[in-house]
């Protein structure tokens, strides 16, 4: 393995401290990362080498998820320095070239990571560009840029834009840590990894498509950041569309980075646009009780903590067939899953008691927190002469693999961008089509206010009215 260099911009901030030094640290100990790694902090707080250890160090007490020794960590702080600087100084930006430039030697890899509020990205990338610190001249240099990638269509361009200016598309990583998820990759797997799927995966089989991100927790610390935001830019442009892409893609013909995201921009530019009476009709806009009380939110404040959407995919293999998205904080448990709800059998030729139907089949993809897929079809009950039942086939990850055989999505991700594998991040055209389709969508709630905004009960499944989306089309969620 080459050695290579990380760079964390906002190296004292929150993000730094959870997931990326316990997610380093951890591939360094199962010696997935070079052992001439270095791990450099860059940022404002007042930092010396030591000092920055000692944060860390802390850090890993309480964030890391496995078991280590105190030789592990003593060679890991080894690797790690700090220097202090500001994100809009050419000055720091030059000690920091000369500083990496005398770790290395003369040819290092660099990864750079902006852990750092997203205003400051652009200027990050423009000095690291002034100090010659982009070119890849001998070792490769990439750069990670965290969420949100831009609040709109407009500021998404601009942003790539200012990127390109300095860096070439195939050095930029735009990080979806959802797509860091095992579960999540195990979308592609299940999907072309088997044959007994595929020719059942289209409108003539799979009936619709339901897709929930539900979180428990409130806005907590970030309200100043959220209330500006809301949950269509906090979780659809990003993770909800990314689930979308993975379960509607058609087979890409290799797996790697550029034919998978091409397949996904097909699946985003199938999506059509919605008018302005779809949007009233086909998509709900709630906010939890007690949100405006909540710290650094406006007490009048309209921004959505929950939405629930209904698109479609027109292409010949989705035609017709719903996919209903819905997303919220406060809600009665942490979940992500799809559901993928297939048709009836066209007879029945059980007989049924008045009125009943038999139970569709559904295959569930349970991203977090139970990881594992579950298929649910019909039996015979026993005892009876003619009476189904429905059961499940389940299949979990933990029980089938031990309980820490998931790594954490940043440790994926991380040594995505080392090895240079792109599959799992975001390219520019991506990002700026998941903008174009929810661009119609926030300008008819924020500028028309329409629909009007729902409210619902904190600790509950939702507003109301997203239980009535589905009823329009006789579903309910699943
Ligand atoms: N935390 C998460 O779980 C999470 C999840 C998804 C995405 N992200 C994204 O990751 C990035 C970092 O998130 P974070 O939660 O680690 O952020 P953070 O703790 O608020 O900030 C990271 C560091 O940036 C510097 N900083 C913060 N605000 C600044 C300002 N206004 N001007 C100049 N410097 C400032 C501070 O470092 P110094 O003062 O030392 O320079 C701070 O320690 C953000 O883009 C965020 O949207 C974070």
């Amino acid at each position: 393995m080459t050695p290579v260099t990380i760079i964390i911009f906002g190296a004292s901030g929150d993000l730094t401290q959870r997931k990326l030094i316990p997610s380093l640290f951890h591939l360094f100990i199962k010696r997935k990362t070079p052992r001439e790694l270095f791990v450099v902090g860059f940022g404002a707080t007042p930092y010396d080498d030591e000092r920055f250890r000692t944060h860390l160090r802390e850090a890993l007490n309480q964030f890391a998820a496995y078991p280590f020794t105190e030789e592990e960590w003593a060679l890991f702080a080894a690797r790690l320095r700090y220097l202090q600087g500001r994100y809009t100084d050419l000055a720091d930006f030059k000690r920091l070239g000369e500083m990496l430039r005398a770790l290395e030697g003369e040819k290092g890899n660099r990864l750079y990571y902006l852990a750092i509020p997203p205003s400051l990205f652009s200027s990050v990338v423009d000095l690291l560009g002034l100090t010659n610190q982009l070119v890849e001249d001998g070792g490769w240099r990439r750069v990670i840029i965290e969420k949100p990638f831009g609040t709109d269509l407009q500021s998404a361009r601009l942003l790539n834009q200012q990127l390109h200016r300095t860096l070439k598309e195939s050095q930029i990583y735009r990080i979806d840590h959802y797509l860091g998820k095992e579960t999540v990759q195990n979308i592609l797997f299940l999907r072309f990894a088997n044959t007994i799927f595929e020719p059942l995966w289209n409108r003539n089989y799979i009936a619709s498509v339901q897709i929930t991100v539900a979180e428990t927790v409130g806005v907590e610390h970030r309200g100043r950041y959220y209330d500006g935001v809301g949950v269509l830019r906090d979780m659809f442009q990003n993770h909800l569309l990314q689930l979308l892409t993975l379960v509607a893609m058609e087979p890409p013909a290799s797996f790697n980075a550029e034919a998978l995201r091409n397949e996904k921009i097909k699946v985003l530019s199938a999506i059509p646009t919605m008018s302005e009476e779809e949007i009233v009709r086909y998509t709900v806009r709630a906010q939890y009780r007690g949100y405006r009380q909540e710290k650094d939110v406006a007490p009048d404040s309209n921004t959505p903590t929950y939405a629930a959407l209904r698109l479609f995919v027109n292409n010949w293999r989705w035609q017709g067939v719903p996919f209903y998205l819905r997303s919220g904080k406060r809600l009665a448990q942490k979940q992500t899953r799809i559901v993928i709800r297939f048709k009836e059998p066209p007879l029945s030729m059980f007989p049924l008691p008045p009125g009943k139907r038999m139970n569709p089949n559904l295959l569930v993809l349970s991203i977090q927190p139970d990881e594992g897929i579950h298929l649910r079809f019909e039996v015979k009950a026993p005892d009876t002469l003619a009476e189904t039942r429905s059961v499940n086939m389940e299949f979990d990850y933990a029980r089938a693999f031990g309980p820490s055989a998931v790594p954490e999505a940043y440790e994926r991700l991380l040594l995505d961008a080392i090895q240079g594998d792109a599959s799992l991040f975001t390219r520019a055209d991506e990002s700026e089509m998941a903008w174009s389709l929810l661009e119609p969508i926030l300008h008819t709630w924020e500028q028309k206010e329409k629909p009007a905004l729902a409210f619902y009960e904190p600790g509950s499944e939702g507003p109301v009215e997203a239980e009535r989306l589905l009823e329009q089309d006789g579903e309910v969620w699943l």
